[in-house]
């Protein structure tokens, strides 16, 4: 899995979220969005009508474009805040 994160950054705590029932190393603090795209996760759902790829677009809640499920609700990954078990899944 690639690891797209910037090294000289310290971080918080380490915690480990399911992604599509992929473990996904993650640190406290991190926006779900931001994990994903760190992993190279760029497609998170489909458009409604014509299924065309869509992911993270705006970063702050506006654009509806970063819907996924988490924990069986779906929302938006760049408001939410990764934590130790949290379990997401895409439409992509
Ligand atoms: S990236 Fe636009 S709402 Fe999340």
């Amino acid at each position: 899995m690639e690891n797209l994160r910037i090294n000289s950054i310290e971080r918080k705590n380490e915690v480990v979220i399911s992604i599509d029932g992929k473990n996904i190393i993650a640190y406290e603090g991190e926006s779900l969005l931001s994990v994903m795209i760190a992993s190279g996760i760029k497609t998170l759902r489909k458009s409604s009508v014509l299924k065309e790829p869509r992911g993270g677009l705006c970063g702050m809640g506006v654009c509806y474009d970063c819907l996924v499920i988490i924990n069986g609700v779906s929302q938006r990954a760049c408001m939410s805040y990764v934590k130790n078990g949290m379990e997401i899944k895409t439409d992509a």
